[in-house]
């Protein structure tokens, strides 16, 4: 693997070898890689799981951690992101974990340039890092993808996690319903009707609705979403025994999911961070020892 940008680039043999990586990662830590690596992650957007998870990922493999921060660096007087990257690479970084607002930053960023790229999310358009967490959590609850129903709820059409969960489940096998309501469907089919996919799913994925896009047109109050869209408790009573509950995170309380459902049963959302740290040593794995 050259670069990780997009789950449409993975081949299904691809992800489950990072799966498996990861799952050896979880069982044994230890550091593997032989070289001296150097890595910086460039946060252009706000994160606390993506960054602190990379970080401590790449700790875990013994790699040295450049810092750099987006608020105090050259960016602010105009360099470009692909001057910023080419002047990382020139003073030695082998590869950049990079969160941007701009869908697609990365396609700037792939001719005159042999650093490695890790995508770190970029507007609404891809999020694999967070998507192979996510893939990892359900294999590690049910073993295996083909014919399960997952159902994705929430703002489909501004997420990246959305767009890269829908590619790698469909191609693993497994059945994506999307619930939304209707203006944030995007370019997917979506029902608004809980009540016909509660009773057959056994993965809930919830999106974070994402006030940032919306450019401050939001047609719902937190209480009318979290109604007719959210997880409610009398909703999450509907689920299957064995279905659980899953989120990306920062979650909004009440509003896509309900406060008390959290930290309950059927969620997984705290076990999909901690999951997070072995993948993503996987990936740092596969993408340095390959390039260089
Ligand atoms: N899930 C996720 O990407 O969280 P952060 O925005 O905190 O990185």
């Amino acid at each position: 693997m050259k670069h990780l940008l997009s789950m449409k680039d993975l081949q299904i043999n691809e992800i489950e070898t990072l799966l498996q990586r990861a799952l050896e990662f979880q069982e044994d830590s230890a550091n593997v890689l032989k070289k001296q690596y150097t890595i910086a992650n460039l946060f252009f957007e706000p994160s606390t799981r993506t960054r602190n998870s990379f970080e401590m990922a790449e700790r875990k493999l013994g790699l040295h951690v450049l810092p750099f921060e987006a608020g105090t660096s050259s960016t602010l007087k105009g360099e470009t992101l692909y001057d910023t990257v080419k002047t990382l690479e020139a003073i030695g970084v082998d590869a950049v974990v990079v969160r941007h607002e701009q869908d697609g930053y990365y396609d700037e960023l792939l001719t005159g340039l042999n650093i490695a790229i890790i995508n770190g999310g970029d507007g609404s358009g891809q999020h694999p890092t967070q998507s192979l967490l996510d893939l990892f959590t359900i294999k590690e609850e049910f073993g295996y993808f083909e014919g399960l129903n997952i159902t994705i709820a929430g703002d489909i059409s501004h997420s990246r996690v959305a767009n890269s969960n829908a590619d790698a489940l469909k191609k693993l096998g497994a059945n994506v319903t999307f619930l939304c309501p209707p203006e944030w469907q995007g370019e997917f089919e979506a029902t608004t009707a809980w009540e016909e996919v509660l009773p057959e799913t056994d993965v809930v994925m919830l999106l974070r609705v994402q006030h940032e896009r919306h450019g401050g047109d939001t047609s719902f109050s937190k209480e009318q979403y979290h109604q007719e869209f959210g997880l409610t408790k009398a909703r999450y009573d509907q689920l299957k025994p064995s279905a659980i509950i899953m989120h990306p995170a920062p979650f909004n309380r009440d509003v896509e999911i309900a406060s008390e459902l959290v930290e309950s049963e059927k969620s997984r959302i705290f076990r999909q961070m901690h999951n997070g740290v072995f993948v993503r040593m996987a990936i740092l794995e596969s993408i340095l020892k390959e390039r260089f």
